[in-house]
């Protein structure tokens, strides 16, 4: 069983067979699907979802409190097309999704732990993409919008490790979250990069 209802997932453990999550079961169609990791109270999903009913959307919040916001905004809004899952992002790319099942990606505004012994913590790394890079379908994208200069920094050099992503030019399309919003109204820069897997 990987849904408890009201569209929170529940994983299955890891130790017990393949734990990989199947779409077509979960949402009753073959819709592509898309994922946020550290969703917050889940603004950017709930607009894309209600703007996109032909993609389905999965937001990953370590935070029940702000999950749970989202979620009750999702069935006021009677969005069919949403679940959501409380763990921890990495831990969800790498163990319970499939090569090749995601159509992209949205990461705002992670946490950027400026502390040097903290940068550890930081969700975006080299291993962090080998797995985004797994799990894409072909021209599969990833989006990421980040107030912080120092980790956007990190950002592109990891992402010039990669050898299946490209960058896509173009106009944004991606966030409206509401740390976006926090820092523009601070007037603090906004960096962002759209990446898309080529086809091998
Ligand atoms: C700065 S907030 C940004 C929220 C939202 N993306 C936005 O732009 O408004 C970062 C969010 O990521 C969540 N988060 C941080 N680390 C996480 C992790 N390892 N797994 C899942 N969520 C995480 C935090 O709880 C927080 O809600």
């Amino acid at each position: 069983m990987q849904e408890t209802g009201e569209g929170f997932l529940t994983l299955p453990a890891t130790d017990a067979g393949d734990p990989t999550l199947n779409w077509s079961t979960i949402f009753g169609n073959d819709q592509p699907v898309e994922i946020e990791l550290g969703i917050g109270k889940g603004r950017f999903l709930l607009d894309a979802a209600e703007r996109l009913p032909g993609v389905n959307f999965v937001g990953v919040e370590w935070a029940a409190k702000y999950l749970r916001i989202a979620q009750h905004r999702a069935v006021r809004r009677e969005l069919d097309n949403m679940r959501f899952v409380r763990t921890d992002a990495r831990e969800f790319v790498e163990f319970f999704l499939s090569t090749g099942s995601i159509g992209a990606y949205h990461i705002y505004f992670p946490d950027p732990w400026p502390k040097k012994r903290h940068h550890k913590r930081r969700l975006f790394n080299e291993g962090f993409l080998r797995e985004v890079e797994r799990t894409l379908q072909e021209e599969g994208r990833l989006w990421l919008a980040t107030d912080y200069a120092d980790y956007f920094d990190v950002m592109l050099e990891v992402l010039e490790t990669s050898r299946c992503l490209a960058v896509v030019d173009g106009e944004w399309v991606g966030a409206k979250t509401n740390y976006e919003d926090k820092y523009i109204a601070q007037g603090k820069p906004i960096y962002r990069r759209i990446v898309q897997k080529i086809p091998q």
